[in-house]
């Protein structure tokens, strides 16, 4: 197992269409691995792989540490997930994400959705999930699609975000010189 490099807003792997996966082997598994070590190392909720530079279809969420009584918020891998039916009700909710740190804003999702998709050794799965755990999945099936969360609020508190973004990135080229 090994903790890999986070990316960050403005890398463009992050604004790509990942790759579908087709087969279910050793270095998926292995991928799946790294992926949460990387999500609990940076004290996340969700991992999407493209957020480690890798372009394909594979996300990580654990609320189990933020939402113990939820008996769903269980650790899961999916593999081509797929959002196949969402609700009519929505729900606003602040979202972070750590290919964005240090930023977050309010982002309006269903309540509840239904993914389907497959597990890291092939098997199909159907998760019907609402609240924070909807939320997680849908952010990170997002992130497979080239979707950030700041592509989901209003131009104007998007324009404001990018530039809080801007300084933060600034900053952190002139402490690395
Ligand atoms: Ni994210």
């Amino acid at each position: 197992m090994a903790i890999r490099e986070i990316v960050y807003m403005g890398d463009p792997v992050l604004r790509a269409e990942a790759e579908e996966v087709t087969v279910f082997d050793e270095d998926l598994q292995a991928l799946v691995r790294d992926m949460f070590e990387t999500m609990y190392h940076a004290d996340g909720i969700g991992l999407a792989a493209p957020q480690i530079g890798v372009s394909t279809r594979v996300i990580v969420v654990d609320l189990r540490r933020r939402d113990e009584d939820d008996p769903e918020s269980q650790q899961v891998a999916l593999v081509n997930p797929v959002v196949t039916w969402e609700s009519k009700e929505l729900a606003k909710q602040a979202e972070g994400c750590l290919s964005i740190p240090g930023l977050e804003d309010v982002v309006q999702r269903p309540v509840s959705v239904r993914v389907e998709g497959k597990d890291p050794d092939g098997n199909d799965i159907v998760l019907e999930a609402d609240d924070l755990f909807a939320r997680a999945l849908q952010h990170e099936i997002d992130h497979i699609d080239g979707i950030l969360f700041v592509d989901r609020i209003s131009p104007l508190k998007r324009r404001m975000l990018l530039k809080k973004w801007k300084k933060i990135e600034a900053e952190a080229a002139a402490e690395a010189r």
